[in-house]
């Protein structure tokens, strides 16, 4: 006779709230089931191939037995090398090979793994919001607290630094900043980024700065390392992902670079749960490091042309919002005295066209959606006209 025998998961699983995105995965299961057509503007998935010669790279990888077994935990010392040459060729900021980065499994897996490495139970970490999930989850996941930043399209959706109570910043660990943002769209000037090392300096808070859109930019517009800061390296690291510059989300292949010391923190950290990244991923890697910029500038091509188009359109339908200079997102008011939850569920039941609610990205987020430009042209149109015929409009 069997006894079944039940193990709860932890505390630590069953008080996170439920992840955003697995939710509206849910949703998008019962539309289909129901014959709903949609059109998904949810998720930030691209939704272009990887580039042929990037692909080719991974294929003559795996042919070499070489590459069959664990990974160096590093990431291997080619990969790092190229690292460091393309952040001189593309931010002009001097990056050590040998201590200055760690390989990653996805710039998502590095973003959990530095809270995790620092942060104590009751400790602080500091999140603007709304922000990616990962950048709050990985501190509660440490049994750690989040001081959250309202992000104001007031302040361009910039953290006002001094508004952060005194004994948080006193206490704070780590704050995490992401520009250009995930799902703002807002950018980074110079003067903020200063303001921002010199805060971190001042309150010995270490920098984690997220740049995985720093490649994907329009009209002339480039983000900055953290490192074109003076002084950044004593307190900060960053990241970069090849998931939206390359079309490689499925990859699972991203690096942080940055403060010897706090990289190696992450490197002990990684050493205890994975083996570092597919080295056949990595050698893909280096080929996309190296591959003609046409191609990455071609997706970018792509995503000004669909912003301009659904920039043109949201208007049409009554919204107010500004250009975007960066990001494949636009981040749209719900209309007055909706929750952005219940309205994004009722449009993706009435037009079948997929929003991400606010809500996703934090609790001041609530009166925000956000819209990913990751389908072709046809489907954008598409998405827009039944919006109109839907009667959607804002206010
Ligand atoms: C702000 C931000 N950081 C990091 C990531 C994760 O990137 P990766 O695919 O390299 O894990 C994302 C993915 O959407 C993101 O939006």
């Amino acid at each position: 006779m069997s006894t079944k025998v039940r193990i709860k998961p932890s505390d630590k699983i069953t008080t996170l709230p439920k992840y955003a995105f697995a939710e509206l995965d849910e949703w998008k299961e019962i539309e289909r089931a129901r014959g709903n057509d949609l059109i998904d503007l949810g998720i930030g998935n691209p939704d272009c191939p990887t580039p042929q010669p990037i692909v080719d790279a991974a294929i003559q990888s795996l042919q070499k037995p070489e590459n069959h077994g664990y990974p160096c935990f590093k990431g291997k010392i080619e990969f790092r090398r190229a690292i460091s040459k393309w952040m001189k060729d593309r931010y002009n900021v001097d990056i050590d090979p040998e201590t200055e980065i760690q390989t990653l499994v996805g710039a998502k897996e590095g973003l959990a793994n530095i809270a995790m490495a620092f942060t104590n139970p009751g400790d602080i970490n500091i999140v603007p919001d709304p922000y990616y999930p990962v950048l709050s989850r990985g501190t509660w996941i440490s049994s750690g607290e989040v001081h959250h930043v309202p992000l104001l399209k007031e302040n361009n959706y910039l953290p006002d630094l001094k508004s952060i109570p005194e004994d948080v910043a006193q206490r704070a660990k780590i704050i995490f900043i992401n520009y250009p943002n995930n799902p703002t769209a807002a950018v980074a000037p110079r003067e903020f980024l200063e303001e921002l090392v010199a805060y971190c300096k001042k309150y010995n808070i270490l920098l984690c700065y997220d740049l995985a859109y720093g490649e994907v930019c329009f009209d002339g517009y480039r983000p900055l390392s953290i490192f074109s800061i003076e002084g950044a390296k004593d307190v900060a690291v960053e990241y970069h992902s090849f998931s939206k510059t390359f079309n490689m989300a499925g990859w699972r292949i991203g690096f942080v670079v940055g403060n010897a010391e706090y990289i190696q923190a992450i490197h002990d950290m990684k050493t205890n749960t994975d083996y570092g990244t597919c080295s056949i991923m990595q050698d893909a890697a280096i080929a996309a490091l190296n591959v003609d910029y046409s191609y990455v500038q071609a997706t970018m091509d792509n995503y000004a042309r669909r912003r301009d188009f659904m920039v043109e359109g949201f208007r049409k339908l009554g919204w107010e919002l500004d250009n975007t200079t960066a990001t494949m997102y636009l981040w749209l008011k719900v209309p007055a005295g909706c929750d952005s939850k219940a309205w994004c569920k009722s449009v993706m039941e009435k037009t079948g066209v997929v929003f991400t609610p606010g809500k996703a990205f934090g609790d001041y987020s609530d009166g925000y959606f956000r819209a990913s430009l990751v389908q072709p042209d046809e489907k954008l149109k598409e998405a827009l006209i039944r919006l109109e015929k839907a009667g959607i409009r804002y206010n």
